[in-house]
């Protein structure tokens, strides 16, 4: 399959007719499968309610087929035809963030959506993206979309159009580039399928806020608890990693360099994931700036990219900077513990 990349200038071409987004549409009616921006990542969207159109989803990504996928919608108006909503907590989550980075996972209803998409659950996550390209193309397709992140299963996800070619070229049928994602890591997800709402995977938007908005919230205790499993099938999952090990080091920069200069001294290529702040610092094979360590939401938006950036230096092994875990603070560490495959050492 040749895959076709369209490139969406959002201020210019969104004014007018776009025939890109028309193209991109009318492909996923079709039942195929597109890649497109939202304001988190890069989503490979299908026809939520084909089950041939969500199957290709799975092989695009080799995806395991029990990790269900997020329903995008454009209008509040979509979600009555395949959720139920009677939880206050959700209304007040939806009117507050949506359009936003927020998943909500709700109680589904049965005979609408592809079963492929929920994995068999009877609950549905569904989200309303805040970036122009993604709302006009759901619009125009005129079905909800079914889109898990746009990279292969196991790899971070994609935040520039390169990214998606980089894995899916191929294996799918177009690519709508909008340039890079802002937010940079993907929509905090909230079970509201309870009494209280709960965070089943940290994100764009942060515990603070969601409690502002509707009151106490619970973090699922299997993100933490390595002896718990988590209540979100996708979280179980390896994911975000470079090819060479990662570990996250809670200590200064001078330990730091020392982990580096002992592994340089056995011969390893060594490569370090730091901030504006401290680039200067580091003599390493490899030293790669992630936004700046006092304004986290840069980190967040950078991350991925240097991730994957690793992997043009064949390293032997990658040290990261820890960071705080309070605001966005905790989506960046629930991703940098995944791609470390939770190696941490205390300096
Ligand atoms: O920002 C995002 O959320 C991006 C963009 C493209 O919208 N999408 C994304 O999708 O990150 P994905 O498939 O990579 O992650 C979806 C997560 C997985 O961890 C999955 O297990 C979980 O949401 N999920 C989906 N449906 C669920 C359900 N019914 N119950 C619990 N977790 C669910
Ligand atoms: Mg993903």
């Amino acid at each position: 399959m040749k895959t076709k990349v369209w490139t969406v200038d959002v201020k210019r071409d969104l004014s007018t007719n776009c025939p890109q987004i028309a193209q991109a549409a009318r492909l996923l009616q079709q039942n195929e499968t597109v890649a497109f921006p939202t304001e988190t990542v890069y989503g490979l969207g299908a026809n939520a309610k084909h089950s041939e159109a969500v199957a290709k989803i799975y092989e695009a990504k080799g995806r395991p087929s029990d990790n269900p996928l997020i329903v995008h919608i454009a209008e509040i108006e979509q979600l009555a035809e395949f959720a139920e909503v009677d939880s206050p907590q959700a209304e007040m989550l939806m009117k507050r963030f949506w359009p936003g980075p927020l998943t909500l996972v709700l109680p589904c209803k049965p005979g609408v959506l592809s079963t492929r998409v929920t994995a068999g659950l009877d609950t549905v996550a569904v989200r309303m993206p805040d970036h122009p390209v993604a709302l006009e193309l759901i619009r125009q397709a005129g079905v909800p979309v079914a889109a898990p992140s746009a990279n292969l299963s196991g790899k971070p996800s994609p935040t520039k159009a390169e990214h998606v070619v980089n894995d899916l070229n191929g294996r799918i049928a177009g690519v709508v580039d909008g340039g890079p994602t802002g937010v940079g890591v993907e929509s905090t997800v909230v079970s509201c399928t309870g009494e209280i709402p709960v965070i089943l995977r940290p994100g764009g938007v942060t515990k603070e806020q969601l409690e502002e908005a509707a009151g106490p919230v619970l973090i699922d205790q299997g993100l933490t608890d390595e002896k718990k499993a988590p209540m979100s099938p996708g979280m179980k999952y390896t994911h975000y990693a470079p090819e060479a090990p990662l570990a996250i080091v809670n200590g200064g920069v001078e330990d730091i360099q020392r982990l580096i200069d002992q592994y340089q001294k056995d011969g390893m290529k060594v490569g370090v994931l730091t901030t504006e702040e401290r680039a200067d610092v580091y003599q390493a094979d490899a030293v790669r700036i992630c936004g700046r360590r006092d304004r986290l939401e840069t980190v967040a938006a950078g991350l991925y990219d240097v991730l994957r950036s690793f992997d043009e230096e064949r390293l032997d092994f990658i040290f990261a900077e820890s960071f705080p875990e309070e605001g966005v603070g905790r989506a960046i560490m629930n991703r940098l513990l995944k791609a470390a495959g939770h190696r941490v050492i205390e300096a």
